[in-house]
Formats: structure tokens, sequence, C-alpha cells
């Protein structure tokens, strides 16, 4: 799939399904995406990592459960569906801190335990269907991952990303790092 045809794919998503509710917050889940990249983007992330920051939920773009599924006591395993969707389209760089956003909340709640106050409300009540803060053993699987800065860093926006008030470049800037996101690293390519 190339660069364009997966961008206009994101595009399609965040119209039809970005203004939709995150999870119990005051925001949706295109201003949740965007604000998250824009956290990103100033601390002058990777292209990869940015667009990962876009794209960390959209795994809620992809499914058809109702907003407050967790009320209902769901877990709509969104880190996986989403990592499934990138799969076929980005780099290990994208995807894995997409698929390690959930678990990193997990880690930093068992890691620092000043984190699990932060949470709002709808964050802690996920935790729980996520399975709560991790055990020391799962602590030091998740740390020794490549991606593990990275999915730690991808955390804290996701945590920030949640303001009503925040102003951000809007989803056509962000696509830009997205397509670059999809470049393949040297090692692959071909001559
Ligand atoms: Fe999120």
């Amino acid at each position: 799939m190339n660069d364009c045809a997966t961008a206009d794919q994101v595009r399609r998503l965040f119209t039809k399904r970005g203004d939709s509710q995150y999870g119990g917050e005051a925001v949706s889940q295109l201003e949740h995406g965007l604000q998250a990249a824009a956290m990103a983007e100033q601390e002058q992330a990777s292209a990869q990592l940015i667009a990962a920051a876009l794209l960390h939920d959209v795994g809620h773009l992809l499914h058809v459960l109702p907003d407050d599924a967790p009320d209902r006591g769901v877990d709509d395993m969104h880190e996986e569906l989403g990592a499934d969707w990138l799969a076929s389209r980005f780099p290990p760089a994208v995807l894995e801190p997409v698929r390690m956003h959930v678990a990193a909340k997990r880690y930093l709640c068992a890691a620092e335990p000043a984190y699990r106050q932060s949470l709002s409300p709808p964050s802690e009540l996920s935790l729980q269907l996520q399975g709560g803060p991790m055990s020391d053993k799962e602590c030091d699987s998740f740390r020794a991952s490549p991606f593990f800065d990275d999915a730690i860093r991808l955390r804290r926006w996701d945590d920030l990303a949640k303001d009503p008030e925040m102003q951000t470049p809007p989803l056509e800037h962000f696509l830009e790092y997205v397509r670059d996101a999809m470049a393949p690293s040297p090692s692959t390519t071909t001559l």
C-alpha cells in the first residue's frame, strides 16, 4: 500500500469517526489524536513517533463498540486492533508503541505510585479492565522491549491530550508525518 492511499484512509477514518467522544473525556477522538501528535512534534519526536501519537487510538475508530464500553465492563482491546491495522502499513517504530500504549499505563501505575493518582476517572476505570498495575515480572519484561522509551513517551502524551481548550494544527499537517513514517528503513530498501 502506498503512502498516499494510507494517508487517505487515515483522513477518511478521522472524518467518519473522529467526532465521537474519546471514552468519557471532554475531547473528541480527532482532538485527542491531534493533541497527542502536537505534543510529540513539540518535543521533536521522530516522524514515526509523531505518527504513532496521532494514530495510537486508531483502534477506537475501527470497532463498532459504543463510546461508553468501559462503563459496561467491556475492554475493547483497541491497542491490538489498532496495531494490527497499522502492521500492514507502517514499520515497527510506529505500530509497536501503539500496541504498547495500554501496557505502558499498567507499567507506570506499578513503577510510579504518583502516576496512578493522576489518571482521569475514565482512565482509572479502563485500567481495571486492562488488568490493573503490572507485576514486577511484567515490568521487567516490558522494560526490556526496544520500544519501551517510545511507548512511555506516547503514554504521557496520551494522558495529557484531553484538554478541551488546546489548539493544534489540523489533521492535514500531521498527515505529512504519516507519509514520512511509512518510509522503509535503510536495511529494507531494495536497489
Ligand atoms: Fe488515547
